[in-house]
Parts: structure tokens; sequence; C-alpha cells
């Protein structure tokens, strides 16, 4: 909609004295008054002038500048109309021109923006949590892509902490019982499982494993470090299994223990700046200044051992140093909230001034039907297993209304994988979900089977409409009255772009195509597009190819696919 609204602000700018980029225009609430607007609301203060009139005036002064935009005041808003056949036509040239790349922006001016995203722990199955995450993350990066940012996935895996010691202790112990090159991810859930019902019976494993991580800490090349790459390597070999279903890829895989040589080094950068106290033997940085009651971030524990938050400074400073970031975001669940509003409290009082750019980007749980996990009490999900399920039914479903489709199964996985990332992202992120099996596969309601199926239905009508050797003769815009609703919605996309990417939020993609796809299939119940006069059939063949091509890009922004038989 840009191309409407640039003439639109300009030429209220002029009329108002405000500048250009002050001049707001929204979407009107009601489509009936307008396709843009204009509130006068700001304006009276300074006009001295009750809104309303302000509109009145606005609207006598700019209607007949725009060339094809109707301006009219309704109360105090001044609401846009464009003329039908020019909303049709530059709509759909612009996204037939730009195709699969229609709605990217260079917003970004190539700025980097770091994410963190999916971080899963080795040697423990990936959660429900770090599906989010990864699903969530890898949104946002392929919406911040096509503003024209520069940005690094970085898996910051969990390869560091004590539970290693663990392990290693109960390998050492048990590795015969279990198969862990044939079924890393059990075996080692197995070994976890026994190791803690077994300590409460044996204190020396608890040694045991103390020893163990002492030796993995001392960076000794030894039986326990090889036993740890070993398990990492296993580990990720597991995890990248569903990275390939999900169709993620990262920048950087570098864990925790990456930064295991510059934990020194960060704890002495911190302390020079005189915020640190020893606290019961331990080093912490106060942060009671920066926010009432908040407890202070431990940067070494007496026994002299690092934390997770002190690699996660070591890790944040090393990005600051390597990419001078325009925003770092945090990917992570709403439980560690407080664990990121320290780090940012920390880098406050340090002083840093890029303290702001650092964002936690956090999310609400997803509870599958399944119940709470226990990783200790060997209570997990397998996302593999979920995957394989949705995967299986979405099979069970295509079968049954399309017998002959060629390349089942492979749309099968396509949708059912599909389908679960689309019920990830379909609400805000902040808010928790229930994961229903029924509604996440449904072909019909806010999924994205149905994405994909008013996606597949198009591209049937392109398919008949190309073997009758239909189209082809100059459309007639005008015609396309009826589907100002669909244009208004494929015009609105490069404006949810950047305003998803401003929110770090992929719901407002989601929304948008769930809304696209409503808009597209009322408009089809009550039009045909075959067989008309051939101006009328190529109008409409050319809206259901922009509409296609609309869809198609917001769901591979959403990190789905769009087949064209389902
Ligand atoms: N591995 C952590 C966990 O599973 C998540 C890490 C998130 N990233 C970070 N830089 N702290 O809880």
């Amino acid at each position: 909609m840009e191309q409407f609204e640039a003439p639109i602000r300009r030429s209220l700018a002029a009329h108002t004295g405000l500048p250009e980029a002050e001049v707001r225009i929204e979407v009107p609430r009601d489509a009936a008054l307008g396709d843009l607007a204009f509130p006068c609301f700001a304006l009276a203060k300074t006009l001295r002038k009750a809104p309303p009139a302000i509109a009145a005036e606005l609207a006598a002064a700019v209607e007949g500048e725009l060339e094809g935009i109707d301006a009219a005041a309704t109360g105090p808003y001044v609401n846009f109309t464009i003329e039908r056949a020019l909303l049709a036509r530059s709509v759909i040239e612009q996204v037939l021109e730009e195709g699969e790349r229609y709605g990217d922006g260079t917003l970004g001016g190539g700025e980097t923006v770091v994410i963190d995203l999916s971080s899963p722990n080795i040697a423990k199955p990936m959660s429900v949590g770090h599906l989010r995450s990864t699903v969530i993350g890898a949104a946002i990066q392929r919406i911040l892509d096509a503003l024209g940012y520069r940005t690094v996935a970085i898996n910051h895996i969990g390869d560091w902490g004590s539970q290693f010691g663990k392990l290693v202790a109960a390998i050492d112990r048990w590795g015969e019982s279990v198969d862990l090159e044939a079924d890393p991810i059990r075996s080692l859930l197995a070994l976890y499982v026994r190791f803690h019902e077994e300590e409460e019976e044996d204190p020396s494993l608890a040694e045991a494993a103390r020893t163990s991580f002492r030796e993995l800490e001392s960076g000794v090349e030894g039986p326990v470090r090889a036993t740890w790459r070993r398990l990492t390597e296993l580990s990720l070999g597991e995890f990248d299994k569903i990275y390939k279903r999900l169709g993620v890829t990262f920048q950087l895989v570098r864990g925790e223990a990456y930064f295991e040589p510059m934990l020194e080094e960060t704890v002495d950068r911190i302390a020079s700046v005189g915020i640190t106290e020893v606290s019961e033997g331990a080093l912490i940085v106060d942060l009671s200044e920066i926010a009432e009651g908040m407890p202070p971030c431990l940067l070494r524990k007496s026994d002299g051992t690092t934390l997770y938050a002190t690699r996660d400074m070591a890790a944040l400073f090393h990005r600051w140093e390597e990419y001078a970031f325009h925003r770092c975001l945090y990917v992570v669940g709403a439980d560690q909230k407080l664990h990121f509003r320290q780090l940012k409290a920390v880098l406050q009082r340090m002083g840093l001034e890029w303290e702001p750019r650092v964002e936690h980007v956090w999310f609400g749980m997803l509870r599958l039907p399944e119940g709470k996990m226990s990783t200790r009490k060997g209570r997990v999900v397998f996302l593999e297993e979920v995957l394989d399920r949705a995967r299986d039914e979405a099979l069970a479903i295509i079968e049954e209304k399309n017998p002959d489709l060629a390349g089942a199964s492979e749309i099968a996985e396509q949708v059912g994988v599909g389908a679960v990332v689309f019920n990830d992202l379909k609400r805000e992120r902040i808010k928790d979900i229930e994961f229903e099996w029924d509604e996440v596969l449904s072909f019909e309601g806010e999924t994205g089977p149905y994405v994909q199926y008013t996606h597949a239905r198009l591209a049937s009508i392109l398919r008949r409409a190309e073997a009758a050797g239909e189209g082809g003769a100059d459309p007639d815009w005008g015609a396309l009255e009826e589907a100002a609703g669909v244009l208004l919605r494929i015009g609105r996309f490069p404006a949810v772009l950047r305003s998803a990417g401003a929110h770090a939020e992929p719901s407002e993609v989601t929304t948008w195509v769930l809304g696209l796809c409503r808009e597209v299939n009322a408009w089809y119940t009550r039009h045909r597009v075959l067989g008309q006069e051939p101006a009328l059939t190529e109008a409409r063949l050319a809206l259901v190819r922009a509409s296609a091509t609309a869809i198609a890009r917001g769901l591979a922004i959403l990190g789905l696919t769009a087949p064209r038989e389902m």
C-alpha cells in the first residue's frame, strides 16, 4: 500500500505542516469507511480546532490532489478510498513482478541482528520449549532477512554444567547397559534417570559426578573430556534430524563450553568497573539499585565454579565485539525472564550504552496433551514422535481426500510438520498454548493445513486454466471491484512484515495470512474464474495468481512449504 500511502502522506504533510514521517496512516476499523485513514486528534492542540472540523478541512484540501484516491471526512478521520481498478492493477502487478521476493525491503540497510535460538541441552531430549524457540526464532530470522537485515542465528547449545559429571559417572558404571550409538537420546535419558534413582541410596555416585565435572572444568584432555565430546556429537546428530525436518539452519552452533576459556576475563571485565562484591564467598553484582528486589547476579560460586549467567555474559561480550549488533535477540521461554533482566541490569550497571539493543524475546508454554514433563523422572515427550504422528495423521487425511495424489508421503510430511509449526506461531508468542491434535491438523479453521489447502486450491485453478488454454487477454481491472478485501490484504503485507520485525512477532504474519485466506475463499465462492469473458477471466486469474504468490510468501516466512496439490 506504500504506493498509495506515500502520496497521501506527502499531501497531508503539506497541508498540516507535519513532517512526512509523522503523518500516521491507519487502517479504518470499518472497511466500509475507506481503505486508509488519517486520525486528526493529535492536531487538535496545535491547530486549536476540534478534530472533526480539521478532518473536514483536510479532506476538502487534499481531495483532487490525489490521483485515483478519494478523500472524505467521517468524524475525526479523513478516510481514503482507492479507485478499484487502480487498486487491482497496482497491487497485482507489484506481486507478480516481485514474486517470491514480494514484500522484501531495505529497511534493515544491512545492519546486523543476532538471534539466539533453539539452544537445547546436550544429553537430554530436545524439549517442547526448545521446539518453540526454534520455530519462533527461525521465523523472526526470515522476517528480518526479508526486511534487509543481516541476521546471525546462533544455537547456544547447553553443553556445559554439572550434569555432564553425572552422565560421565553413569556411563562409567552402566554404559554397557545401553546402546549409545544406536539410540543416543533414549540411552542418555535412561542413564540420567538411573543416576537420580540410585544417587539416593549411593552417595558415592554424587562424589564421582563431582570429580568428573572438576576434571572436565580443569580442561585436561583425558577420558572425561573424551566422553563429553562424544556425548556432544551424538546429541547434535539427533538435534540435526529435527532441524532438518523443520528446515532450520544456524550460522553458528556455539555451545556454552566455547566460552570456558573466556570466563576469567569476563569476570575481570565486570569487576574492573567496580561493581562486583563478595557475598558468602561468592562473587556477585548487586542489582537492587536497578530494580527494587532484583536478586544479585551470581558470577562465581564460593567453590570457584562459574555459572550459566557467567557464560551468557561472556557470550554477550563476544557477540558485541564480533558483530557490533543492531539488536541481539534471545528467543527463550518466559521462565528465564529474570535471568535476562539480570544480564541487562549488569550491562546497565557497567554503563554500556548498547544495553537497550539486547532483548529477551520470550514466549509462553506449549502444553501437550501428554502432560507435564520431567527429564529426571524420564517423563518426556520425544519431539520426533510428535512430528511423526503429525505426518501420519496428515497422510491419513490426504489419503481420504485425495487418494490419487502423487508424492503423498512427502506432502504429508510438509503438511504435518507445517501444522505443528503453524500452531506454534499463530498466537502472540507470549501466550501459552494448549496443543490439541484435532485442532492442529484440521483443514479448516486457523491452521497450517487450512492455509496450505487454500493455496493448493488456487494452484489448481491456475492449472485448469492452463489446460483449457484460458487467459492471455488484456485484464479488465475494473471487474475486480468485489475483490477489494483480498487486494487490500495482499497490499498490506510489506507493512505487516515491518511491524512483525519491529516486535519480533511472527504471529502478525500468521494473522495476516489467515485473514488473506478467509478473504480469498469468500471471494472464490462467489465468483467463477474460468469460462468468462476473456478480459474478465484474465483479471480473475491474475487475482488468483497474486493471491497464491502472496500466500506462498507468507508460508515461506513462517517456515512452511506451499504444496501445489494436497
Ligand atoms: N540451554 C538453555 C536452556 O535450555 C537455553 C539457552 C538460551 N540461550 C542463552 N543464551 N541463555 O534452558
